[in-house]
């Protein structure tokens, strides 16, 4: 293929490109639930891309936004005093569906610029509220938050911590699955130091680990009884793959700050943002002379914004959070039918439209490509799932997927592990 033969100029993010450059997998076209290669061969796309895709591919109502707005006003940005109405509208939408007080919406380009937006914020926050010494930045272990700096430096993924320097030395990590020891943590560092408490309502790409029942609730507690900002990384969560807009409704949390991207386009363009409560926007939006001293150069871009409103638009007519809320106890079933495989550890979902089956450790202990092979081998046989921890196969279908197609992504992932296992 052209790609191959050491012919690639393109770095691959997370990539071996020692293997990568002359072995790659090129998506020509896309349709619906469907990827096409250039052969036209088809592929069931289990992960909507990198979680993003919600609504599915190749609709024409985002192209035509986009191409329309950027007929009209291409790009302008908006830092100080300049603006556009597709960048107003978006926030006064979001701002609607945000389960906080009178949101302010923080535009970005992904979930990493928002994250570090995030925390930049909450540091700054106290700061303005004198307590300067308010820095320390809580995470939990198995936790993604980008790879921008400060979200590097609160990565729960060991791996995405190491070999570059020194990085932000406040940031603490606790268990996944212990609200105790945020409040241990807490007490050891001294509340006063502790400027927020970053978590994934699921965490995504530490392995598709759904919430103990009662931990994030219990987690926002001890936030809020500690006065330390709590902040729901909703990246993935968002705009229906949980289920609500903002991918905490379903547990009644009313965060300080939540960082979306990815499904607010459905991936069409780039965008993430931050929704910002009162409590935190008010030291910055009611004192004079204040300003934060941060932001991309796309943020607010209008022809983005018109995508993520035209997205918003089917989202809210074709009712696919309630979609995704239907689907997601068909899917986890579809998956439990491979929980006896001998080859399979475990089987995580039932909360959102999310989900992963976890290959036994002593069988990959053996044989270090298995995993690798074992996705490859689903995809050779049309459906597309992500190895993550390095152990497990993760699926996180558009939500427009139908039933069928859920079972057939399940048959598919076990047609698979089979295939890999004998090969
Ligand atoms: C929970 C979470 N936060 C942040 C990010 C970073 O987003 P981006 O890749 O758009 O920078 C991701 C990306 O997958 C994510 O899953």
């Amino acid at each position: 293929m052209a790609t191959g033969s050491g012919q690639s100029r393109l770095w691959h993010p997370f990539a071996n490109m020692a293997e990568v450059k002359d072995d790659k997998f090129v998506v020509d076209r896309a349709e619906g639930v469907w990827l096409y290669d250039r052969d036209g061969k088809r592929y069931l796309d289990g992960t909507a891309g990198l979680w993003y895709c919600n609504v599915g591919h190749g609709r024409t109502e985002i192209v035509d936004a986009v191409a329309e707005q950027m007929r009209r006003l291409d790009n302008y940005f908006t830092f100080n005093d300049y603006s556009n109405e597709p960048a107003e509208e978006l926030a006064r939408r979001l701002s609607g569906l945000a389960p906080m007080d009178e949101a302010k919406i923080f535009l970005t380009t992904g979930g990493g610029e928002s994250i570090d937006t995030a925390a930049k914020l909450a540091r700054l926050y106290w700061a303005r509220r004198g307590e300067p010494e308010r820095t320390h930045l809580i995470s939990r272990r198995q936790s993604y938050h980008g790879t921008n700096g400060l979200g590097t430096s609160i990565a729960g993924i060991e791996g995405n911590r190491h070999g570059f320097g020194p990085l932000v030395a406040e940031a603490t990590r606790v268990a996944y699955d212990d609200a105790e020891e945020l409040r241990a943590a807490i007490e050891r560092i001294g509340a006063e130091k502790v400027a927020a408490f970053f978590a994934e309502p699921v965490i995504g790409a530490g392995g598709a680990r759904p919430p103990e029942p009662g931990y994030l609730e219990a987690v926002a507690k001890i936030c809020a009884e500690n006065d330390v900002l709590f902040i729901a990384d909703s990246v993935i969560g968002g705009f229906g793959r949980l289920g609500g807009w903002f991918g905490v409704e379903r547990w009644g949390l009313r965060p300080d700050m939540i960082t979306f991207a990815k499904g607010v386009t459905s991936g069409y363009l780039p965008l993430g943002g931050v929704a910002v409560s009162a409590r935190v926007s008010d030291v910055f939006w009611e004192a004079p002379g204040a300003p934060f001293m941060h932001g991309p150069t796309y943020s607010g871009h209008p022809s983005v914004a018109a995508a993520a409103l035209a997205n918003l638009d089917i989202l809210e007519r074709e009712n696919l959070l309630a979609r995704s809320r239907e689907l997601e106890k068909p899917l986890h079933d579809a998956l439990l039918r491979l929980a006896d495989h001998s080859a399979v550890a475990e089987v995580r979902g039932g909360t959102g439209l999310i989900g992963a089956v976890e290959i036994e450790a002593d069988i990959l202990a053996g044989d270090k490509g298995l995993i690798t092979r074992m996705q490859k081998a689903v995809r050779e046989r049309g459906a597309i799932v992500r190895v993550l921890c390095g152990n497990a196969l993760v699926v996180s279908p558009p939500l427009t997927i139908t039933e069928a197609e859920l079972t057939l992504l399940a048959d598919t992932i076990e047609a698979g592990i089979n295939a890999a296992l004998t090969a």
